[in-house]
């Protein structure tokens, strides 16, 4: 039987986020609704989810030292990672020590913080479709590879989110900048990068996917209606939600979500990052946490994915029903300052079925996501015009 305690008294129900960016500050908002004591851990200071936790920490959290020593005084029941880069061989260790339990399981953390990991799985053991790829550890390596795949291809650090050290080649010379560009942009500078066959696919989703228990508590596997989305430099632009698909793809879409996620495991949320070409579809590849493309569902969902995910750590049955079509666009921060206002808001918010959310994030840059537009329209293509429109209608200054 589930039970939730009283925050901060003996009896709490302790969670710490890893991160707390505009996505761990959802999920944290939802889980204080649901009366846990929420713990916040981010790299720098006043991160958005330090602003609506219990605590805050400001560690470096690839540091298996400094990440140990927060778990150890805090002893959350739940460790939920919102980032990639964590120290998750630690997160391994943990977990198996049995006191605290990671979201959704910790080997799922480490699969997914390195493409290779996670993309030999399902590639090499699910048998999932792909695109082609190969990796490489020098420029020799690459061009050998370049050869087999042939292009356009796409490089990628194999330690990177967001298109960080991401871009396409469509002959040598510009596979050489390419691998420049990688080397520059991956996380941790490990010199491997994954180069990828371009896929000309007609349009790519993420596929919300949740492993939850039902009110038996038997595990069961949800899915919330097709997120379409643009990316510009491999980070995300705009989302829509439901993104009209044939019967045939989205099938097969929950047939490959189903098998990843399931051979993952534990409970929460997964974004499935899918590519779609009529009936054909591809994994590439898979978060275990909610999605940035899935802040959509905070005006077309009964529950958003932030509520979906804390639902299910916490043993909670979930609804993945949708009440609205709708989209989200990404509001910039458009200068780089410490001090950013945001003003003509009653303006972008003229529309009664549009929102807003303003991350609250302590320092901007001219490419840094600051906030999202929401809204809300009969069809899809209505709804983003009216998000576009209302991020664009937001002025930044400082
Ligand atoms: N093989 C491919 N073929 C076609 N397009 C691709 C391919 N790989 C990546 N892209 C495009 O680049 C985008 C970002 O790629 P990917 O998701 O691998 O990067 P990422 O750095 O992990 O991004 P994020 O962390 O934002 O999900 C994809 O959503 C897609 O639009
Ligand atoms: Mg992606």
């Amino acid at each position: 039987m589930i039970k939730i305690g009283t925050p901060l008294s003996p009896t709490a129900t302790r969670v710490m986020l890893l991160g707390a960016g505009e996505l761990g500050k959802e999920v944290i908002i939802a889980l204080q609704r649901l009366g846990v004591e929420v713990i916040a851990v981010d790299r720098y200071e006043n991160a958005p989810g330090h602003q609506v936790a219990h605590r805050s920490y400001t560690i470096d959290m690839a540091d298996p030292d400094a990440l140990r020593s927060v778990v150890d005084k805090e002893q959350p029941q739940l460790i939920v990672p919102e980032i990639e880069a964590i120290a998750t061989d630690e997160l391994l260790k943990i977990e198996a020590e049995g006191r605290s339990k990671v979201i959704p399981v910790a080997r799922a953390t480490r699969l997914t913080m390195n493409r290779e990991g996670i993309r030999r799985l399902a590639a090499e053991e699910l048998q999932l479709p792909t695109s082609g790829y190969i990796f490489a550890d020098s420029y020799d390596e690459l061009q050998a590879g370049a050869k087999r795949i042939g292009y356009p291809c796409i490089i990628k650090p194999v330690m990177s989110s967001s298109g960080k050290g991401q871009s396409m080649a469509t002959n040598e010379d510009e596979l050489h900048r390419a691998w420049n560009y990688a080397m520059e942009g991956g996380r941790v500078n490990r010199g491997r990068v994954i180069l990828e066959e371009k896929i000309d696919f007609d349009y790519e989703i993420t596929l919300l996917t949740v492993r939850s228990n039902d009110a038996e508590g038997e595990i069961v596997t949800s899915y919330c209606e097709p997120i379409g989305h643009r990316q510009e430099e491999g980070d995300y632009v705009e989302s829509w939600q439901p993104q009209q698909m044939s019967e045939a793809a989205l099938t097969r879409s929950k047939e490959i979500a189903s098998a990843i996620t399931s051979e993952l495991g534990g409970c929460g949320i997964f974004g499935v990052e899918l590519f779609i070409k009529g009936d054909k579809v591809w994994f590439s590849e898979v978060s275990p946490r909610p999605h940035d493309t899935g802040m959509v569902t905070m005006v077309t969902q009964y529950q958003n994915e932030f509520e979906l995910h804390a639902r299910a750590i916490l043993g909670l049955p979930v609804n993945t029903v949708m009440h609205a079509t709708g989209a989200s666009a990404v509001i910039y921060g458009g200068l780089d300052s410490k001090s950013t206002e945001f003003s003509n808001l009653a303006a972008a918010l003229a529309d009664p079925d549009t929102d807003l959310r303003l991350f609250g994030k302590p320092e901007s840059f001219v490419r840094r996501r600051m906030g999202v537009a929401l809204a809300r329209a009969e069809n899809t293509d209505a709804a983003r015009k009216k998000a576009k429109k209302a991020a664009d209608t937001v002025k930044t200054s400082g």
